[in-house]
């Protein structure tokens, strides 16, 4: 389908009939690269209509000239977006969106604190002129999901702000800033510079991103050092700030993402850019009672996601399982003290593409998941010594982030600063379930659902009580009660989490 509509009814009469969802990638016309990106993921998202707008919107300009100098070149557009999978083009006026004396258009204001910060400093007015078009057009098209740059991060925030407090159902999908060869982020403004203007913005680019590398190693950042070496170069800068991410507050010394922001002016061109500093790659922990879906969750996610995959029950188990094979007398220290010096737990991908365990080079993926190992896990893990050592390993093995990792104290403990934190539950009748079933599948055992029942909640009370991390909820972990919700369901509501706190660029690094 290559449909162009420009007439507001005309919009209204064709979504009426219209049997799919839309995807919706709103642009402000003069289409580079980044939006290529944007409409082009959207199409092969999914099988829903995709809807490019291409609105020059005159109420996020604070200046007269800058408006009429913001370049415009609707038939190429029209071709751009065609060709990189638009099925609909919607091209209105300024007075279809904005009609005279129409009492149902808002006008409306911007996120008080996303908004004073940044861009929001100088460019009074600025976001609420796109709080008020992105509202109007989202209000027209009812989209289901809406594309975004990431370019354009202080505005992906403040209109994800606005979805939430406008309680719209659409899903936002950001996509990660598109650069050119020489590291300048597209934009449509980049074509109104001349050659040593384009020169000045990729010095600013190239430093951010050096920055960026820096902080990495050293994990800090002088921001006058930076400003004053910018300065030294030429380039005027507007603003240059390290700030929280999502919040815009100065960062935090436990802040492990974060994002250094600047605006320049190229000659009369005001440009931004931004890049995130982390100090290590993020990490999803992912807690909860037995049975409550962890390891499977996890393991999806993990693949999903591209991430490491940490099994910190797995490694209870191995040691579980070795204490009974060389009959460790586990109440004495220093029979603990010896054994616990000379193991060695290591993970490695198998071919059905999941992970075997080995201790002291014993495969162990099977063995470790009987019921008679299951029986003496609890107490085995409730050892100080056995805790302390594995929880350190688990810590060697997340230093540098980027993985998944589920256990019993992974968002309280180990990882306190993971970025996510799930506390994954459900009710006890749902774990014997789903226990029974993973058993008759392995079919190694036979074992009455009454008869788990009661393990489980026998488990839930030694876990809880435990006086070395017991099973606890982090304060900011997010709990999702799973009854009634299939796998995928879970790990889809847990990417999509993951999706709002942590940026897709730097989730694809
Ligand atoms: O990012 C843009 O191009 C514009 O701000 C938007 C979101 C299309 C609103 O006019």
């Amino acid at each position: 389908m290559n449909k162009i509509i420009r007439k507001t009814e005309d919009l209204e009469q064709w979504r009426l009939s219209l049997k799919s969802d839309i995807n919706f990638i709103p642009t402000m016309g003069n289409l580079h690269d980044g939006h290529q990106k944007l409409i082009s993921i959207a199409k092969s998202s999914n099988y829903n209509i995709n809807l490019v707008s291409i609105f020059v919107n005159p109420l996020q300009f604070e200046h007269k000239e800058d408006l009429k100098s913001y370049p415009k070149t609707v038939d190429k557009d029209i071709e751009i977006a065609f060709s990189n999978g638009a099925d609909v083009i919607f091209i209105p006026n300024t007075i279809d969106i904005y009609p005279k004396n129409n009492k149902s258009i808002s006008y409306l204001k911007a996120s008080k604190e996303l908004s004073s910060a940044l861009c929001g400093l100088t460019r009074v007015g600025h976001f609420d002129g796109v709080c008020t078009v992105v509202y109007r057009l989202l209000k027209l098209i009812q989209p289901k999901n809406l594309y975004l740059g990431e370019k354009d991060w202080q505005q992906l925030l403040i209109i994800k702000n606005l979805v939430e407090e406008k309680k719209l159902n659409i899903n936002i999908i950001s996509v990660p800033t598109q650069r050119d060869s020489d590291g300048v982020p597209f934009s449509s403004r980049n074509k109104l510079l001349s050659k040593n203007e384009r020169e000045i913005l990729k010095l600013f680019s190239n430093e951010l991103s050096h920055a960026k590398k820096i902080f990495k190693k050293d994990k800090k950042i002088d921001l006058k050092k930076l400003t004053k070496k910018l300065e030294s170069k030429n380039i005027s800068i507007e603003y240059l700030e390290h700030l929280h991410p999502y919040s815009f507050k100065k960062v935090q010394a436990e802040d492990n993402i974060s994002i250094l922001a600047g605006a320049i002016k190229c000659g009369k061109i005001r440009l931004i850019d931004h890049v995130f500093l982390m100090k290590r790659n993020p990490i999803i922990a992912i807690d909860g009672p037995a049975g409550s879906g962890k390891s499977t969750i996890t393991k999806l996610i993990a693949k999903e996601l591209n991430l490491l995959y940490l099994d910190t029950g797995a490694m209870y188990r191995a040691i579980s399982w070795l204490f009974k094979k060389e009959k460790i007398d586990y109440d004495k220290e220093t029979e603990l003290k010896t054994i616990l010096n000379d193991i060695s737990i290591v993970f490695k991908p198998n071919s059905l593409s999941q992970q075997d365990v080995f201790i002291n080079n014993f495969c162990v993926t099977e063995a470790i998941r009987s019921q008679e190992i299951s029986s003496i896990v609890s107490k085995i893990s409730s050892i100080k010594k056995v805790r302390e050592f594995l929880v350190n390993e688990q810590r060697k093995i997340g230093q540098s982030g980027g993985l998944v990792a589920e256990g019993r104290d992974i968002g309280t403990t180990v990882f306190p600063d993971a970025e996510l934190k799930i506390f994954l539950t459900a009710s006890i009748d749902e774990r014997a379930k789903r226990r029974k079933s993973e058993l008759e599948i392995r079919g190694t055992e036979e074992i009455d659902f009454n008869q788990l029942r009661d393990f489980i909640r026998k488990r839930d009370f030694e876990d809880s009580t435990r006086k070395i991390s017991p099973l606890k909820k982090a304060k900011d972990a997010i709990e999702l009660f799973t009854d009634g919700y299939s796998i995928n369901e879970v790990v889809e509501k847990i990417i999509n989490i993951y999706n709002l706190n942590v940026p897709k660029e730097i989730q694809l690094e």
